[in-house]
């Protein structure tokens, strides 16, 4: 086989091969493909899209460039959720208790966070002590005897997708739907989960800025999860403002905490309840999604839920006395209210921008080595479609800064206030082929 019958292939429009695919991801694997040749194919790619059968063999391909964790140690189905990223999104730190409370393991695999989006592994080390590097005998042990743990990146998980991704970087190829979604997938198939959950974000603050390009992305991701034998449905859902109203590593902590105990954010709330009935459900505890509303609602209201997030603290070197008293955790010196300036409705809080407004005070990373402030960030004192009047706090800065005008600025710049109350909504829609 030659890479550059298989580029021409591609680039008039013809479905390549499983043993083609292959033949690609292996010599981009061990170097024998050269960049400008994969190059020349993920552009071929862009312009003339992929089957669902390329998209699932070029998934299956990436997965096995590299290790594949293996979770059939651990009983029972293993259900992952996956969110294609957004502002202030604290799902998994509410989600992993809720569901382990309901005895469905709950065996993670975890990131940091970069640039204006924010990463579980961090919000979780606001308890000091808290680690994430278990051995594979630690993390399977924790999750049999208690049915949740945390594990950070580990291993050489699908390579391929890492040399991939850089040259789509730098070759304008990122936007390309049958990449995106190969993409993620093979990170979550090699991951090892049974059944997948996806999140995927539309909006300002997403990779996909409209309800149809999201669909079209979630659609073929559900669509591979499926095909390569992983039971996966998507949830379309609104990034346009940041989730709930804590953006920051102890602040989204605290938010935590507060839905874990029935008193979070509407949004974060409602979103954590429709991902988590939907991972109820292909865990088989149920098979109506009413039902598995009514438990997840029942492990907050018993406080079980609570007491399981104490667990997961604790196991993994975290105090849990600070889930009782949040005020133990990183706290900044300086709290700073943005003041309206002028009387209308929240329009628009653009997510991203307000994502980045928290990273320039420390919150998150612009680059993969800078360090983070665990304390700051900002807490929204409205969100779209409510009322302000002249002189009311928009948003709380928290910051280990006096100095804050860039910020103050910035929040001002993109937090936009109308004359009458906008359409807003927070789930779009289930994707299931
Ligand atoms: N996230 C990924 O992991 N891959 C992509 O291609 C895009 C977003
Ligand atoms: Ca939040």
């Amino acid at each position: 086989m030659r890479m550059v019958d298989i580029i021409e292939k591609k680039r008039n429009g013809k479905e390549l091969s499983k043993d083609e695919i292959e033949f690609f991801i292996d010599g981009l694997t061990n170097g024998t493909i050269p960049d400008y040749q994969a190059s020349a194919f993920l552009m071929a790619v862009y312009f003339q899209d992929m089957s669902d059968e390329e998209r699932a063999n070029l998934t299956l391909a990436m997965v096995h460039s590299g290790d594949v964790i293996d979770l059939s140690n651990i009983e029972g189905i293993k259900v992952d959720k996956h969110s294609t990223g957004g502002v202030g999104d604290t799902t998994t730190l509410v989600l992993a208790p809720l569901v382990a409370a309901l005895d469905i393991p709950f065996a993670k695999m975890s990131g940091r966070g970069l640039g204006h989006t924010g990463g579980t592994i961090d919000k979780l080390e606001a308890f000091a002590g808290f680690h994430v590097e278990l051995t594979d005998e630690e993390f399977t042990e924790m999750v049999n005897r208690d049915k949740i743990s945390v594990i950070g990146q580990s291993g050489n998980l699908t390579p391929a997708d890492k040399k991939l991704y850089a040259l789509r970087d730098v070759t304008a190829t990122v936007s390309s739907i049958p990449l995106i979604a190969s993409s993620i997938m093979s990170k979550k198939i090699a991951a090892g989960a049974d059944a997948i959950v996806l999140d995927v974000k539309t909006g300002a603050g997403a990779f996909m800025k409209t309800e149809e390009d999201a669909a079209e992305l979630a659609s073929a991701m559900v669509r591979i999860g499926n095909l390569v034998g992983r039971n996966t449905m998507a949830i379309i859902s609104d990034m346009s403002q940041p989730l709930g109203n804590a953006i920051g590593n102890s602040l989204e902590v605290q938010e935590a905490i507060d839905t874990l105990q029935g008193n979070g954010p509407e949004d974060l709330t409602e979103l954590v309840l429709t991902l988590g009935s939907q991972m109820v459900v292909l865990a088989g505890k149920t098979d109506s999604l009413v039902k598995a509303r009514e438990l997840l609602q029942g492990v907050i209201t018993d406080g079980s839920a609570l007491v399981k997030f104490k667990q997961f603290i604790k196991n993994q070197g975290g105090n849990p006395a600070w889930v009782d008293d949040p005020k133990l955790l990183p706290q900044a010196n300086f709290e700073i209210e943005v003041i309206s300036d002028s009387d209308g409705f929240v329009s628009e809080i653009v997510a991203d921008n307000i994502g980045v407004a928290a990273m320039k005070l420390g919150a998150g990373r612009e680059t993969k080595e800078d360090d983070i402030d665990l304390a700051v960030g900002l807490v929204l004192r409205k969100k779209v479609g409510d009322q302000v009047k002249k002189g009311e706090s928009l948003v709380t800065i928290f910051a280990n800064r006096e100095e804050v005008e860039d910020v103050v600025t910035m929040i001002k710049e993109n937090i936009r206030l109308g004359s009458d109350v906008p359409e807003s909504k927070l789930i779009y829609r289930e994707i299931h082929n």
